[in-house]
């Protein structure tokens, strides 16, 4: 059988290009980066789109700065909103099944336990922009909310482990949110999931996300222990204080599935061990 063709923006980041290191054999995939087509210039997006054949389109391209967004929300909306919009019509226009990638934060975090029924509220300009890209998608497409993503090697990026493993590894002070709950998820699992969902294509959201949830410190005290890190440095302080000048994140992001039944997720322990694992 012919591989399934896989077109995509977004191939060079952080989750996307992990998803193409591991599901290489299993699909063709066809990059595409933002010098090849500006999501943004629907003329670009409409030439190149109709230059290349594929059976599905990844939209994985977005501005990724959360506090970015607060200060060029005009940015933000332009990419992640617009660009969207330019991806999404084209692909639609050509009959072809379209993937969009979306986060956690476009809930608000009051009540936590969000599966893929649960009703968005971003509080953040990146959350909301994100929103309006996915109400452009509707249920005309395919919605994979991640959250926290993390991978072991990824010079040109840093996700929240490899952040803290360096403030550990570093002589510096800093402190650990207590009354913010997280759902980090390693990426490799996201990559396996998605070959269930590539091949089992449905216009649906999904979540993909790790199988449990901390705090922001008990996330940190975890990391410390898998990667044998000195805690001594690492103080506490709440949410409000710690979010004060930044944009707002949910504060129980506690992310879980309804649906996912194909891929079992590791959860933080687990996916810091495979992690460890592939760096020594
Ligand atoms: N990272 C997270 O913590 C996180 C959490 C939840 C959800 N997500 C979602 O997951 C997806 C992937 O995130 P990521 O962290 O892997 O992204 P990333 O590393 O920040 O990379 C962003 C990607 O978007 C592309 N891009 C940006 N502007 C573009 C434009 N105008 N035209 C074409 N391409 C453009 C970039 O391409 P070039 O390099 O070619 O410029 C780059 O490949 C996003 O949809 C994001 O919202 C991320």
């Amino acid at each position: 059988m012919d591989k399934l063709k896989i077109a995509g923006t977004g191939l060079t980041g952080l989750v996307g290009s992990r998803i193409v290191e591991l599901l290489g054999t299993d699909f063709d995939f066809i990059p595409i980066t933002s010098t090849d087509m500006d999501i943004c210039k629907p003329d670009e997006v409409n030439k190149k789109l109709y230059e290349i054949d594929f059976d599905i389109f990844l939209h994985a391209a977005a501005y990724t700065s959360v506090d970015g967004a607060e200060v060029n929300e005009e940015i933000a909306r332009k990419i992640n909103v617009e660009g969207t919009k330019n991806v999404f019509e084209v692909v639609t226009n050509k009959r072809k099944k379209f993937i969009y990638i979306s986060t956690d934060f476009v809930f608000d975090g009051t009540t936590g336990n969000y599966d893929e029924e649960s009703v968005p509220n971003p509080i953040s300009a990146y959350g909301k922009t994100k929103y309006e890209g996915e109400k452009i998608v509707g249920k005309d497409g395919m919605i994979m909310r991640i959250s926290y993503p993390y991978r072991a090697r990824f010079d040109e990026k840093k996700d929240f482990v490899r952040t803290i493993i360096s403030m550990l590894s570093s002589s510096e002070q800093f402190n650990g949110v207590t009354d913010q709950i997280l759902t980090l998820t390693f990426i490799d699992d996201i990559a396996y999931a998605f070959k269930h969902l590539f091949q089992n294509y449905s216009s649906e959201i999904y979540h993909i996300v790790g199988g449990d949830s901390l705090s922001g410190f008990d996330s940190i005290m975890t990391i410390a222990e898998v990667f044998g890190l000195s805690k001594e440095h690492v103080g506490k302080i709440v949410y409000d204080q710690f979010y004060e000048s930044k944009a707002k994140r949910p504060r129980n992001g506690t992310m879980i599935s309804k649906k996912n039944s194909f891929y079992p997720m590791k959860n933080l322990r687990d996916g810091l061990g495979e992690m460890k694992k592939q760096l020594s």
